[in-house]
C-alpha cells in the first residue's frame, strides 16, 4: 500500500506554492496525499514566522500532527523552521526540521529516518544560494494557480524577519517559468498569480530579464486568460510595467503595493524608502493610467513610537489614497530585527484598537470600491459551481462574484462568463449572466 503524506500551510502565497510543489515531490516519490486531519505516515507543516502569531500557529499545527498520529514522521519546514529550529526542537514533537533550502531531497532523507530522531537539517542561506527547484505543481482541476518566480529579499525593513529566513535575491529562469506556466494551463488553470518574496526584483540578477519581459512571454500561452501580480514594492513600479499592464489583455488591473504606514516619521523608522506623499502620487498616477484599478495594501499598526497623531495621519492618508482592500497587521516584535529593540513599544490594547479602526476603514473602502461596479457587465472567471444555484469566481478587479445559474451553468467552471453585477452581498457581489450579443 502507498504511504500517505499530509500537509499544512501557514502564511503567504509563496508558502502555498511551495507546499503544492512539495506535494508533487512526495507524489513522485510514491506517496498518496491525504488531508491533514486524516491518519498519515508523514505530516509536513510549512511554517510561517512573519509575526509572533504565525510562530504560535506553526507550533500548534506541529502539535496537532503529532497528536493525530503518534507514530508518524512529523516534518517542520518553511520560515519558522528556518529561523528558529531550536524552538521547534525544544517542543520534542517534530522528527525532522528543514528550513527553506534543499527540500528536493526530502523523500530520500525520509527513507533512512527513524521516528523520534529530531534531525535538524537547517542551514543558513549562502550568498550564492540558488533557486530551490521543487518539481512543477500538478493542479488537478483548479482554475487559478500560483507560480513562484522569485525568492529572497534584501530590503531590510526594520520590523521584518523575512530577509533572514528567505535569503538573497534569486529568480526562476524565464524559460522554466514559461514551462511551469504551460504546465499549470495544461492541468486546467486559466489564471496564474505570479508570486515572490520581492516580486518586483524578478530578473534582477539575470541578464535582460524583468517582470515586464516575463509577462510578455507568458501572454503568449494559449488558453491562459489572466495573469495577476501579487505584492510589489512602491519603488518597483515604473512606466514600463504600467504600460505593459494597460496594453495587455490578460494582466489584471490589480496591484498590491504595501504602504505599511501613512506617516512619514513611522516610515523612516520602518526603513521604508519613500515619503507618504510619494505613495499618494504613485497611487494617483496608477489610477489615472489604469482605469478602476484595484489597489490593495498592507498596513502595520502599533509600530514602536507610533503615537495617536501618527495613527490619525496614517488613517487620513489611507483614506486619501483610497484602497480596494487592506490587510492589517498588528506590529509584532521579531527577534533579531532592529525594531524589536526600539523604544516606545505600543501596548497590545492600543494595537488592538488601532487595528480595529483601520480594519473598519478598510471595509468601508472595499465596499465603496465594489459598489462602483454595480450595474456594469464584467467577465467572471468561474472557479466553483454549485449546481442549479450559482457559479462563483472573480472579476479581473478581484471582486468575488456569485452568478445566478440556470441549467447551462453546470459547465461554467474554468470559463469566463459575462455577468451584470447586481448587488452587494457582504463582501461578495450577486450577479446575473448576460449573453453575448
Ligand atoms: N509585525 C507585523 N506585521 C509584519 N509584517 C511583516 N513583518 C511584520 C511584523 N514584524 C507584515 C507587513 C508585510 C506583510 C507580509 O506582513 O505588512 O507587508
Amino acid at each position: 500500500m502507498k504511504k500517505k503524506a499530509a500537509f499544512f500551510t501557514l502564511g503567504c502565497k509563496v508558502n502555498f506554492c511551495e507546499t503544492e510543489a512539495l506535494q508533487a515531490l512526495f507524489e513522485q516519490a510514491g506517496y498518496k496525499i491525504t488531508d491533514f486531519d486524516n491518519q498519515a505516515d508523514v505530516y509536513v507543516i510549512n511554517t510561517c514566522t512573519v509575526t509572533g502569531s504565525s510562530d504560535h500557529k506553526s507550533r500548534k499545527a506541529i502539535r496537532r500532527a503529532r497528536k493525530r498520529s503518534p507514530g508518524a514522521i512529523v516534518i517542520a519546514t518553511g520560515c519558522y523552521a528556518q529561523g528558529a529550529p531550536e524552538k521547534i526542537k525544544e517542543m520534542e514533537q517534530a522528527d525532522l526540521i528543514v528550513g527553506n533550502r534543499e527540500r528536493e531531497k526530502l523523500p530520500q532523507i525520509l527513507t533512512s529516518l527513524e521516528p523520534g530522531t529530531a534531525l535538524d537539517l537547517v542551514s543558513p542561506h549562502p550568498a550564492d544560494s540558488r533557486f530551490e527547484m521543487l518539481p512543477p505543481v500538478k493542479r488537478r482541476n483548479r482554475t487559478r494557480g500560483f507560480l513562484k518566480i522569485q525568492e529572497g529579499c534584501d530590503q531590510h525593513c526594520s520590523y521584518c524577519v523575512v530577509p533572514s529566513v528567505r535569503g538573497p535575491l534569486r529568480s526562476l529562469h524565464p524559460e522554466e517559468a514559461v514551462l511551469r506556466a504551460k504546465n499549470l494551463v495544461a492541468s486546467g488553470c486559466r489564471e496564474i498569480v505570479l508570486t515572490g518574496i520581492h516580486l518586483g526584483f524578478y530578473g534582477a540578477e539575470l541578464e535582460d530579464v524583468s517582470l515586464p519581459s516575463l509577462l510578455k512571454d507568458l501572454e503568449e500561452i494559449p488558453n491562459l486568460f489572466r495573469l495577476r501580480l501579487s505584492s510589489l514594492e512602491p519603488s518597483d513600479i515604473n512606466a514600463e510595467l504600467v504600460d505593459h499592464i494597460t496594453g495587455s489583455w490578460i494582466v489584471c488591473p490589480h496591484l498590491h503595493i504595501p504602504l505599511q504606514s501613512g506617516d512619514g516619521e513611522i516610515l523612516r523608522l520602518m526603513n521604508r524608502p519613500y515619503e507618504p506623499v510619494e505613495y499618494l502620487y504613485l497611487a494617483k498616477w496608477l489610477k489615472q493610467e489604469i482605469p478602476a484599478l484595484a489597489l490593495s495594501t498592507d498596513i502595520i499598526v502599533g509600530f514602536p513610537g507610533e503615537t495617536e497623531k501618527h495613527h490619525r495621519r496614517s488613517m487620513k492618508l489611507i483614506k486619501d489614497i483610497g484602497f480596494s482592500r487592506l490587510h492589517v497587521f498588528k506590529y509584532s516584535p521579531r527577534p533579531g530585527t532592529p525594531a524589536a529593540d526600539y523604544s516606545g513599544q505600543v501596548p497590545n490594547k492600543v494595537k488592538d484598537r488601532r487595528s480595529k479602526e483601520v480594519i473598519e476603514l478598510g471595509e468601508e473602502m472595499a465596499s465603496a470600491y465594489r459598489r462602483q461596479f454595480l450595474g456594469t457587465v464584467q467577465p467572471v472567471l468561474v472557479e466553483k459551481v454549485v449546481p442549479y444555484s450559482y457559479g462563483e469566481g472573480f472579476t479581473q478587479h478581484y471582486l468575488r462574484v456569485k452568478i445566478d445559474m440556470d441549467i447551462k451553468g453546470l459547465h461554467w467552471r474554468g470559463k469566463l462568463i459575462n455577468a451584470r453585477l447586481e448587488k452587494e452581498d457582504g463582501s461578495e457581489i450577486k450577479a446575473i449572466r448576460v449573453k453575448k450579443k
